[in-house]
């Protein structure tokens, strides 16, 4: 126990198991005793351990980790509060009463607080990696699809034709930001609350700046109050989940659109989805479906933690603990959903003609018509009427828009020339985009330069 002194009775075992948030913060342990090393070595400077004292605690610390690795120490969660008096007590057991210094000057709610910004750190790294192989797995797709057509969307009715590259790399853009978000997060968390002691730092001279800098923090928090009550780190981790999940979420959503029977445009690779086991004929897209379902339990993490956040008062209160469960799974889902949409997107395969000819004369081109009607001198507004009609009489006479003849056009407004009808041919439907962001093959192709060059 961590706190004798004032205490007669242990802790009754049913109140240890509900208090305790071993089974969850044991994933801190690494970055625990990088903190507690840290700490050691000022203690040290500042006169309180000795050199021989620093090195027992150092190797004793080393020890821990090692031994938790090979498997050969394996605490049971219902031992121990928290992963501080785990490591505490290992290190008391491996180094006696020596390791009772090493809480110097230190409380819980100061090395929690640094644990968990140590760890975020490690985090957004590694799902930013994450992000950029599905970027680049996105990349490598568009690659080969610049030129083949789909129907773009609005309402979920067709608008106008696009490419398959120029639809991905709307998702390679949204990683980006995922990925911009996440260095805003690094940022935020990027002071370190080590020192600040229970709530009001100490009355030994710690040097704040010291275990700062070796645990690589721009600087230390400037308010010990807010240093242990602080969690926006993780809110703003969660955010950021979040977001990163419901782009997931929409891809996905468009991936089983798009390998249903009515869209029949891409094929899931056998090891990315599963049978029925009841329908012989079903192939079913299982991971996608999964990602935009845990999608959902992200947003419960969010709000699991904004609701123990709302109303606290400062500073540190248990309720804190609680933060862990729900970042954790969080991160975990994202992190894992990331590689799965990968692997499940870079093994599909695209039926690179399945639009070409279903789009020739599709009533998609009606803008583009219009924008010719623009050139020859109509205001829009007339142009949007006047296509408005053509695309009427179409569908009267159940024609596309590539069946009406000139004179048709023509009766419906004198303006029409033969060169008009040319544009109601699909052949250059992509070319024939000017403006920076729209899917002109030369423009999709110089985006996806770029985006091979940045994207490490
Ligand atoms: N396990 C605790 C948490 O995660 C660590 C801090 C405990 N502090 C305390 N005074 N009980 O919040």
């Amino acid at each position: 126990m961590l706190w004798g002194g004032r205490f007669k009775k242990e802790l009754d075992p049913a109140a240890m198991r509900f208090s305790s948030s071993f089974g969850t913060d044991y994933r801190l342990l690494e970055v625990d005793i990088e903190g507690s090393q840290a700490h050691a070595e000022m203690l040290h400077k500042i006169g309180i351990l000795s050199g021989a004292e620093l090195k027992q605690i150092h190797d004793g610390l080393n020890l821990i980790v090692a031994k938790w690795h090979d498997g050969s120490w394996q605490p049971k969660p219902d031992d121990f509060e928290d992963v501080h008096s785990a490591v505490e007590q290992r290190l008391t057991e491996l180094i006696g009463s020596v390791a009772g210094k090493l809480h110097t000057g230190r409380s819980r709610n100061d090395q929690i607080a640094t644990d968990e910004k140590l760890w975020i750190k490690k985090a957004c790294a590694s799902l930013k990696k994450n992000q950029s192989a599905l970027q680049k797995s996105l990349l490598a797709i568009s690659e080969q699809h610049v030129y083949t057509l789909m129907p773009g969307y609005t309402h979920m009715q067709r608008a106008q034709p696009i490419s398959v590259a120029f639809h991905l790399l709307a998702y390679v853009e949204m990683l980006e930001r995922d990925k911009m978000r996440l260095d805003h997060v690094m940022q935020l968390a990027d002071e370190s609350p080590l020192g600040s002691g229970a709530m009001a730092g100490s009355t030994l001279p710690l040097d704040r700046d010291m275990t700062s800098r070796s645990l690589r923090f721009s600087k230390p928090t400037s308010n010990a109050l807010d240093s242990v009550s602080d969690r926006d780190f993780f809110m703003d981790l969660l955010h950021a989940c979040v977001v990163g999940m419901i782009h997931l979420s929409r891809l996905s959503e468009e991936i089983i659109l798009w390998s249903s029977a009515e869209w029949h445009f891409v094929k899931l690779s056998d090891a990315w989805s599963t049978g029925s086991s009841m329908m012989p004929q079903k192939k079913n897209p299982d991971m996608a479906e999964l990602i935009r379902g845990k999608t959902g339990r992200v947003f419960g993490a969010y709000i699991a933690l904004s609701s123990t956040l709302k109303g606290l008062p400062l500073s540190y209160n248990r309720d804190l603990q609680e933060d862990k469960d729900a970042v954790f799974d969080a991160y975990d889902t994202y992190h894992d959903s990331l590689p799965i949409m990968s692997e499940m997107i870079g093994s599909m395969e695209i039926d690179a003609g399945r639009f070409s000819d279903e789009l020739e004369g599709d009533f998609s081109l009606a803008t583009d018509l219009a924008d010719k009607l623009v050139i020859k001198g109509e205001p829009f507004r007339n142009a949007h009427r006047i296509i408005g009609e053509v695309v009427q009489f179409a569908e009267k006479f159940s024609k596309k828009l590539n069946e009406i003849s000139l004179k048709e056009l023509q009766s419906i407004y004198p303006g029409f020339e033969s060169g008009d009808l040319e544009l109601l041919s699909i052949r250059n439907v992509l070319e024939r985009k000017q403006t920076y962001g729209s899917p002109n093959p030369e423009l999709v192709r110089a985006q996806i330069e770029r985006w091979k060059l940045s994207i490490l």
